[in-house]
Order: structure tokens, then sequence, then C-alpha cells
């Protein structure tokens, strides 16, 4: 089973109608129409209503939500309705509860609070799951069910103490292999009963926060286990779904760059991937295009559901600054080009109160349909209809790929040493963002990925070096590709512990490095690193934070350092491998360093993008089930731009014919959807 069965892009999202008087729903409704909405998401937050008390199911208000949505001809996600508990249970069952970093117990209150092990949070949201699915299972035009919401966070209680217990028994067989992998003959550790065990907190091994550690392997277990636990709540739920409805597809909704939970590790028990897109700023078009990949690269690159996004404005954060005029489409259409499969938004009409009350919405407090807001949602709905199914399925062509691994991301970030302002996804993100910017399509893969197939392997930041990894990585350069690593790579096995051997470890070999001594310097500190090879031209590039100091081992030496005792010393490398090359750069290089590097290799395989050089024009390609390329070229920048079509085709948005080489024009935040000719 993979994604819903729909005839076009779903548009929509969450709806809850819950939260105000009957008779306002059928204004939703025809408002809906108006903006040609055909899917909402609903019954999100409802456990309180559903189940106002134990054994007493109540599904009246839930139902007339569905009946409703059903007589509208609406396409629906149901939720389970377990991302908040209701009142009575934290209080009839206080374990259901969470207790934090800290050691407080919670108690009723907010939401996404449930502590995963306890019993009878599993006992309740899985019997809820189940009686919600033998009830709507049959519902016309049900589409997908949406479980839980948001999964994430943590909890340390003692059911959560004896679960990890368990887990480590199970991963480790053995006290004496346990304490082999936590290196805990260090400050008196080793552990001889399993009940001593304690999860590592703010009261055990944590100082400072949960990025400080006296042990790095107990921390990175338990941030494995944590994200295990919620794993089993999702498909304790999918499970009880399954009872009632075999063929509807299952997902719950990531949140990107989510750090607590492995996404790799739950992607296989999703039918289908989902995220909630509200990036930081108003500047994020690079790192939305990294997440979308990362969130497509989850189940092989099959498409996904863009599960929400505002509007216009978020609410939780100090301040949420408003999109601009055609930014809503814009971003809609860069996850389609990414691989987004349904357009959904959060949330349909602004609710009265509580903390979402100035949440961006589809329709406002007043129910108008005149505003800028709801004219530009209608507009995107048209366009919509007016594309059809035809990105429905469609994959993503990428000849590069970027290594993403939770693994790393959480070792690096936990570690002592050598650097605290080293940033895992600002690592990913600069070097994302250099393909991004010549204009081609990425894969972001787990470590785990089948790489045989990329001309170009990038593995920034590649802290922790896993099974066959690098020999795998080995492998795409013997057969010609080219694999890039950076400072901070080939440290660690997989409990944490440092590879006896020279750094950058296993990819040492690949490389033809050998790294002895770094340094880490405050962020204000710069360290000129000079580019040079191939007579392309030459740059300097202001480096910052890392430095390590690279001994070749028959690596070519591509960028060289300015300042300090190690001037003239080598910061970027290049190994002949095989049929292919091993690029390492050894230090913390400015965007227009990691540019240079990315774009030397691409260039080698040929594979800069059509608009390269022409700055916040992105370009990525979709492939139909049945071959046919669709380009979507998006412009980022405030200034109108004019190229040439890099091919033939049809523009789908206007159904206009584009003929090759003749000049299109694409306005300030314009879109372009070009059907290319077969
Ligand atoms: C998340 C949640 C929604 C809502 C939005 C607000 O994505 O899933 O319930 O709180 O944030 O931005
Ligand atoms: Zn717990």
């Amino acid at each position: 089973m993979t994604l819903p069965d729909v005839a076009k892009i779903p548009y929509g999202g969450d709806y809850n109608p819950e939260q105000w008087p009957e008779d306002v729903w059928k204004d939703d409704y025809r408002l809906f129409d108006a903006a040609r909405i055909d899917t909402v998401t609903v019954g999100v937050f409802t456990w309180g209503l559903t189940q106002p008390g134990p054994g007493v199911y109540d599904f009246s208000t839930l139902d007339r939500i569905v009946e409703r949505a059903v007589v509208e001809g609406r396409q629906i996600c149901l939720a389970t309705g377990t991302g908040a508990h209701p009142a009575w249970m934290a209080r009839a069952h206080p374990d259901v509860t969470r207790v934090d970093f800290s050691g407080r117990r919670h108690r009723f209150g907010q939401r996404h609070n449930s502590c995963p092990n306890s019993p009878t949070y599993r006992r309740l949201a899985t019997e809820l799951a189940r009686r919600v699915a033998q009830r709507y299972a049959r519902t016309p035009g049900l589409v997908a069910w949406h479980v839980n919401n948001e999964y994430g966070g943590a909890c340390y209680c003692e059911l959560c103490a004896a679960n990890f217990r368990l887990w480590l028994r199970e991963r480790y067989g053995s006290l004496d292999a346990l304490n082999a992998a936590w290196y805990t003959t260090f400050w008196s550790h080793t552990f001889t009963e399993w009940g001593q065990i304690e999860p590592p907190s703010a009261l055990t091994e944590h100082w400072r926060g949960p990025d400080h550690t006296a042990f790095q392997g107990i921390t990175l277990d338990y941030l494995r286990f944590m994200s295990d636990a919620m794993l089993a709540n999702f498909v304790d739920e999918k499970a009880a779904i399954r009872e009632s409805s075999p063929d509807t597809p299952v997902t719950t909704n990531f949140m990107g760059m989510y750090r607590p939970i492995d996404y790799h590790r739950w992607a296989e028990h999703l039918d289908f991937a989902s995220w909630d897109n509200y990036p930081p700023d108003d500047r994020s078009a690079a790192r939305m295009a990294l997440t979308h990949d990362l969130i497509r690269g989850l189940k092989g690159g099959q498409p996904f559901w863009l599960m929400e996004q505002t509007p216009s404005v978020t609410a939780c954060r100090d301040v949420n600054p408003l999109k601009r005029p055609g930014v809503l489409r814009l971003w809609s259409w860069q996850a389609v080009a990414h691989g987004a499969d349904a357009v959904l938004f959060f949330q349909m009409r602004a609710g009265r109160g509580a903390s979402e009350k100035y949440h961006g919405a589809v329709i406002g407090h007043a129910g108008r349909s005149d505003t800028r807001v709801f004219t530009e949602v209608a507009e995107l709905g048209a366009e919509l209809a007016r594309l059809g199914g035809v990105t429905l399925g469609a994959r993503t062509p990428a000849r590069v790929a970027v290594l993403f691994d939770w693994d790393s991301w959480w070792a690096l970030e936990i570690s002592d040493g050598p650097s605290r302002l080293v940033r895992y996804q600002q690592v990913i993100l600069a070097y994302h963002r250099a393909l991004w910017d010549a204009g081609i399509d990425v894969d972001v893969v787990p470590v785990t990925a089948d790489l045989t197939g990329y001309d170009v392997v990038l593995a920034p930041a590649l802290h922790m070096v896993k099974d066959d990894l690098a020999a795998r990585l080995a492998e795409v350069a013997q057969q010609g590709g080219t694999v890039l690593g950076t400072y901070l790579s080939g440290r660690v096995d997989e409990n944490d512990q440092a590879f006896l051997a020279d750094v950058p470890g296993p990819l040492a070999p690949l490389m033809g490095i050998r790294i002895d001594e770094w340094d880490a310097r405050e962020a204000d500190v710069v360290n000129p690193v000079t580019l040079a090879a191939d007579g392309a031209r030459s740059v300097v590039s202001a480096a910052t934070l890392l430095f390590e100091l690279v001994i070749p081992q028959g690596a070519e030496v591509i960028g060289t350092y300015q300042a300090d005792f190690y001037a003239g010393t080598p910061a970027v490398t290049r190994n002949r491998f095989g049929a292919g090359e091993g690029w390492y750069v050894a230090a913390g290089l400015d965007q227009a360093g990691v540019n240079w590097v990315v774009r030397r290799i691409l260039d080698r395989h040929g594979l800069l993008g059509p608009y390269a050089h022409v700055p916040d024009l992105e370009s990525a390609v979709r492939v139909a089930p049945d071959g046919t390329r669709i380009r979507f070229l998006l412009n980022h920048g405030e200034e109108p731009v004019e190229l040439p079509a890099c091919a033939a085709g049809v523009d789908l948005l206007t159904g206009e014919r584009v003929t090759a080489g003749a000049p299109l024009r694409l306005d300030r935040y314009g879109v372009l959807v070009l059907r290319e000719d077969a």
C-alpha cells in the first residue's frame, strides 16, 4: 500500500468545526467550494469529545463532522485523535503524563503530552484508534488515516526507565556488552545490575541541558529508545486501524528536520510520509527544499503529503511574520516540485480562543471570502484544479544524493568537543544549498540507502560511520562517482566510540588523507582558504568554526589555509579513487566556498542545472509514471527574471505553448510548471 487514491492533488487541510457552532459549518463549505477545497483533515484533537470518561465513548460530534464532509463530497483525512489525552485520564491515571528532563512529573495540560511507555496510554490510545477505524473505515471519501499528531518530546518516568532497560537488554544481550558499548570503565560507571541504569537526565548524566552529557553512549541510546518508544505507539494505532480498514493508507505528520525522532527508522511503518512545513522565517527557500527532499527520501523517493502549512502567519513564535503576497503560492508549488502530492493547510477556519487564535487560517474570524489570503488560497485552488493529476506519483530524477543521518546528528551535537558551534543542520544545509543553487535535483537519503545509482554522494558531517557504509561510499567512487566528506566525519562507530585509526577513520582510504589535529575557534575567527582547481576561477573562502589539519596520503590539495601556524597546509583535498574521486573539506567554508567546491564536482559529471547562474531561481523536475517530465521553475527573488526556456513544452498553469529558447518571464515569486515535450 502506498499513497492515497486521489485524482488530483488534494487541497484543504486541518478543519476543527468542533470548535464552533454547527450553523457556521455550512458557511465553511460554501467558502471551501469557492476555494476548491476538496480535502479536510478532521478529528485531530477530539479525544476529549469522543471519550468523555473511562469506558464512555461518544462519537456524536465526530459523526456530524464526518457526515457533513461526506454530504459535501469532500475527501477526508481522518485523525485518530490521540495527540492530546483528556483531563479525566490524567487525573485517573497519572502514569499517562510525562516526567520531564528535570524529573518533574507533569499534570494535565497542553498536548503531545503522553508518556509513550505508559501501559494505560498505550491501551487507551490503541482502543480509540480501533473504535474510530471501526466506525469510519467505510466512509465515502475517506482517503487517509492520520495517526496522532506530530509525535515528539521525551519522557523520563519510571515506566520509561523500566522499558529503557528492556530495550537495552534486547540491544546488548548482556551487561558486559552494554558496559563495553558505553565505555563504562570511564568515571567508575561499570553496571552490575540492569536496575542500576538510569535514563540520562538533569538528575543523572547531564549538566547544562539535554546536549551536555557525561556519557554520549547512554544519551545516544536514550534518544534511539525514545524514538522507538513513540514509534511503537504509532505501530499500535496503525495495527488497530488495520483490523477494520485494510486498504486506506496510514500516515502521521512529521516535522521535517526534527531532531528527537529518527524518521528513517519510522519510515517503513508508514504507508506514506507527510510533514508540516513551518519554516522559522521567510527566507527559508533552501531550507524548505532540503526538508522536502528529506521527507521524500523517507520512502525511497515516493511522493509525500504536505500535511500542514500556514496560509499566512503562525502563532507560536515570538514574532510571526506574514507571508507576502504570492508566497503561499510559491511555497506550495515548491512543495509539489519536490514531491508533494497534497497541499494542505493548518487551518481551514481560525479558532476563537486559546493559543492558536491568532494563527493564520483560510477563513478568518470574520468569515469573509474577500480577504487577500482567501483570494490567494482560492487562486491556488483553481491552479491545482487546472493541473489535475499529472504530477501524482511523479518521481524526482536525482543523480546526486546527500546523506542525512539522525545518529550522526545526535552524536555530533551531544559531543563534548571539538566545538558546540558546529550544528549538523547548518552543515547539511550549506551543502544542499549549493546543489539547490546549481538547480539540480537531489535525493536526501538515509545512510542505509542504495547508493549505487548516484553519480555524486555528499556526506557532510557524517560523524558516525556504521556497518558497511564506508565500503559503499568507496564503491561509488570506484565506479566513477564522486564522494564528498567534511570535517568531523568518520569519527565514531555506532556506539559513539572513536575509531582506533587515523581520522577520518574508515573514510580515510577513500579521501587519501590523514588528520592528527584540529582547531576549533569562536565564530568570529576567520581563516581564509584559497580554492583553486582545473583552471576554474579561484576563490578565497572565509572559513570559520573548525579547522582540521590535513596530511595528504595521496590526495591532491585543492584548498589551502592562509592564516595561523597551519597557513599553507591543506583545507580541501581531492583524491583519485578507482574511476572516481573522494573530496574532503576540512574546514567550515563559507557558502561561497561550499558552492565553489560543489560546482567543481557537479561540473565533472555535467550536472549543473540549466539556470545554475540565475540567483534565487529554483529549478526542479518530476517524472510522471508515464515518463512525462515536468519542470518547475520558481523565482524566490524579489525581482522578475527573464530567461530562455530550457525545453519546449506546455505551461500547465496557462495552457500556453513554450518553445525552446523562447524568453520566459517569471515575476517576483513567480512559478512556471512546464510539461516538457517528449
Ligand atoms: C502544528 C500542529 C497543528 C498546529 C500548527 C500550528 O503543525 O500539528 O495542530 O498547532 O502546528 O502552526
Ligand atoms: Zn514515561
